[in-house]
Formats: C-alpha cells, structure tokens, sequence
C-alpha cells in the first residue's frame, strides 16, 4: 500500500485527495453582496447534510466572495451543473476584480429568485434558494484555525424543470449533472446505464 501523512506531503505527482473523493457535484453558488453586486463561483466541496430541513453546504478554501457575500446578505443559490453547462461553469471561477459579474463574463442570465434576494442561474434546470444557518471555520485536530469556511444553508425553495420528472420522480442521469474528479483537469457525468439499485437491510 502507498502510505503518505499529509501533514509531511504526499510525494505524488498531484494530491490524491480529492481524486479518491470523488467525482464531486459542484455547488455553483450565486450570491450578492450587501451593495446588491452579483457573483457566481462553483465549489466542489460541496454537498447535501441533512433532508428535513434540508442543508447544503461548501467549504472554501480562504475568505472568498460567496462567503463574504453570504455572510453579508445571510443568502445564496445553488444551481445545478448540467454538461452542456460545464465550460461555463468553469469560466465562472477565474479570478476577476470584486465587483465584476460572473453571469455576464460566462454568458449566463442572472433570473429572479421567489423568497431571497440572489439570482438563480437562468440556464440550469435546477436551483435551490437558501438561507446561511452556519459559517464554521475549520479547525485542525489540534484546534488550530484552518483559512477554510464551511457554509452551510437551509433550502427555502427548490426549482426544478419539469422535463426532469418523470411521474414525479426526478431523473439524475437525465440532467447529465457535472461531477469533479481529481487532478486538474477530470470532470465525469453520469448515464442512466451506470446505475445499480440496492435497497438497505432495514428496508427489505
Ligand atoms: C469545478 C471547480 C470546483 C471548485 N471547488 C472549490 C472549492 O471547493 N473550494 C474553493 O475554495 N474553491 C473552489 N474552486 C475555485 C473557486 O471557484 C474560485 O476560487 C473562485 O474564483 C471563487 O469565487 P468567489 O471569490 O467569487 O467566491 C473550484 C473551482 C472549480 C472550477
């Protein structure tokens, strides 16, 4: 077995970590800051916490504009990364100048949300608006402060395009959703062929 402690590297040509982690969705959040300038920027640390209510969340990875927006405003939305959304998606994290708009730059149209303030992305199939429940800064074992925020939001409100249910149930590999791999460049998606079904022990 390979065998590395992070806190001595991990000798490897690119950290592993997040290619074992994975593929990741991406949380692709928007968000005003207090001045109602818009901004957009996708997260792949990210993920869903709880069902009722539900709680998503993402870490970044230093003070950026989503957390400072979101703890200015209390806000955000999460959009759903579809393939053909994937090069924009991408386009919306280079780093520009605070106050630039993400939308424009990457082509997309910021639309209303129905109970908060930030835009949803117009183009994909699905959005969730939340409300910021928690910031937490990490900690390392040692309870020594780490410069990532983990921001966690209640969903108020869900917007799903309708060619995604079918008799209700909402299709996954229908909205061909963007995943993360490792390294700096792998991406996936997934089709309905891959899936397999597996009920739990207690539901049998
Ligand atoms: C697919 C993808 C996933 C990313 N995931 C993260 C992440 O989990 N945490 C993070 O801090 N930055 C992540 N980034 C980088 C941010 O998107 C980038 O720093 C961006 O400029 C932040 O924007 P903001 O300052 O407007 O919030 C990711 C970038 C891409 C393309």
């Amino acid at each position: 077995m390979y065998f590395y402690q992070p806190s001595q590297g991990h000798g490897l040509p690119h950290d592993p970590l997040n290619a074992i982690i994975g593929p990741r969705p991406i949380g692709w959040i928007a968000s005003l800051d207090g001045s109602g300038q818009r901004n957009l920027a996708p997260y792949s640390f990210f993920n869903c916490f709880n069902y009722r209510p539900p709680i998503i969340g993402f870490a970044s990875s230093g003070w950026k504009d989503s957390v400072r927006n979101i703890n200015e405003t209390g806000e955000f939305v999460w959009n759903l990364t579809t393939r053909d959304l994937a090069e924009r998606m991408n386009e919306t994290s280079a780093s520009i100048p605070h106050g630039e708009d993400e939308f424009t730059r990457a082509g997309l149209t910021p639309a209303p949300s129905r109970i908060v303030s930030a835009p949803r992305v117009a183009e994909s199939p699905v959005n969730f608006e939340c409300r910021l429940s928690q910031c937490i800064q990490l900690t390392t074992a040692a309870g020594s402060p780490v410069e990532t925020w983990l921001v966690l939001g209640e969903v108020v409100a869900v917007h799903i395009d309708e060619s995604l249910l079918e008799e209700g149930i909402y299709q996954t590999a229908r909205a061909q959703p963007v995943l993360r791999g490792g390294g700096p460049s792998a991406y996936f998606t997934i089709t309905e062929a891959q899936r397999f079904d597996m009920r739990r022990p207690d539901d049998r």
